[in-house]
């Protein structure tokens, strides 16, 4: 999403990123392009000296009203290696002035008169990034907004999907867990509904299977999809298996999630030799930790990607380039 803003005494237009939705696959390639430049040049002192330049004099400040290890401290991470400045708060639900009863329009509008040059916030709430972003100049990023969406993690999922497969088309990828709560999966199957011939198949228990508004937008995008209860079919037939948390919190009886969604040696055994187990952690007992030695499981070198495809994003955003 971009607004037009009057910046240095010029009309220009800022990117808001708010949605997996708004990428197009050329933006996608552009975006997975500077993830490269960033990964091979974070390997070396010399590479490090040199990208630690890049965004020297600019401001990010990071806003979390709910937990996070990954997203926030690789995007402060991403910030401080690009050679940015950073202000965050860690827990911006009980030590901002939120708690008083402050709005986020509010409390945004005050974060855009400070001059930052880009804010990355998570909160709670579904649809609060795009209300701070309705009221910012600087470029609001999603970082998670409760039931909806993550598009950042979309982007680091596809670019994880591509390093192994080289492509994003034509792939069966198998969704497992809580796909009607849990954002990553609603903001990943965006993004692979942009490309052609992907086939998704979704497991879970009937609460927490996936919401129409994805079904619908799978449907009118033509990508196939279907839901099963059978774990080990499924499996056997994907390319990528992207496992997430039964999410017993939102259950009415949490006793009803059955046995059997826990994946582990066994039960990964007849999958593809070519295909990837991921999951956008973290993991609580849903992945055996005996899957972890085992090649196809993605799922820690998919959290170290988060880095250099957030460098990239941090990067696309400030140069205006996306
Ligand atoms: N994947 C992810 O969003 O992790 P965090 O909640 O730790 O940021």
């Amino acid at each position: 999403m971009r607004i037009a803003g009057i910046i240095n005494n010029e009309r220009r237009e800022r990117m808001h990123i708010l949605s997996a939705e708004q990428f197009s696959p050329a933006q996608i390639e552009k975006i997975f392009k500077r993830a490269d430049y960033f990964k091979k040049n974070s390997s070396t002192l010399p590479g490090r000296k040199k990208i630690s330049t890049i965004h020297q004099g600019r401001q990010l400040a990071s806003l979390f009203f709910q937990p996070s290890t990954r997203t926030r401290l690789s995007f402060e991470t991403a910030a401080v290696k690009l050679g940015m400045g950073l202000i965050s708060t860690e827990n911006a639900r009980e030590n901002s002035s939120s708690t008083k009863g402050e709005s986020i329009e509010d409390t945004f509008r005050i974060l855009d008169g400070y001059g930052y040059d880009i804010i990355a916030t998570r909160h709670f709430e579904v649809g609060a990034a795009a209300r701070a972003a309705a009221v910012c100049e600087t470029p609001i990023i999603n970082a998670g907004d409760g039931k909806g969406e993550h598009p950042t993690q979309s982007l680091l999922d596809a670019y994880t999907i591509y390093k192994s497969h080289g492509r994003l088309q034509g792939l069966t990828v198998v969704f497992g867990g809580d796909l009607r709560y849990g954002r990553t999966v609603r903001s990943l199957s965006r993004i692979l509904s942009k490309y052609k011939n992907n086939h998704l198949i979704f497991i879970s228990i009937p609460e927490l299977q996936v919401n129409d508004d994805i079904k619908g937008f799978l449907a009118s995008s033509g990508t196939t999809f279907e839901e099963t209860a059978s774990v080990a079919a499924a499996l056997k037939k994907a390319d990528v298996v992207y496992w997430t948390r039964l999410q017993a919190e939102y259950l009415a009886n949490p006793s009803t999630i059955p046995k059997g969604f826990t994946l582990n040696k066994r039960l990964i055994k007849n999958m593809k030799e070519d295909a990837i187990i991921m999951h956008p952690l973290p993991r609580v007992d849903e992945i055996d930790p005996d899957v972890d030695d085992d090649p196809r499981a993605a799922y820690f070198r998919q959290a170290a990607n988060g880095l250099y495809v957030r460098m990239a994003l941090l990067d696309l955003v400030l140069s205006e380039k996306l």
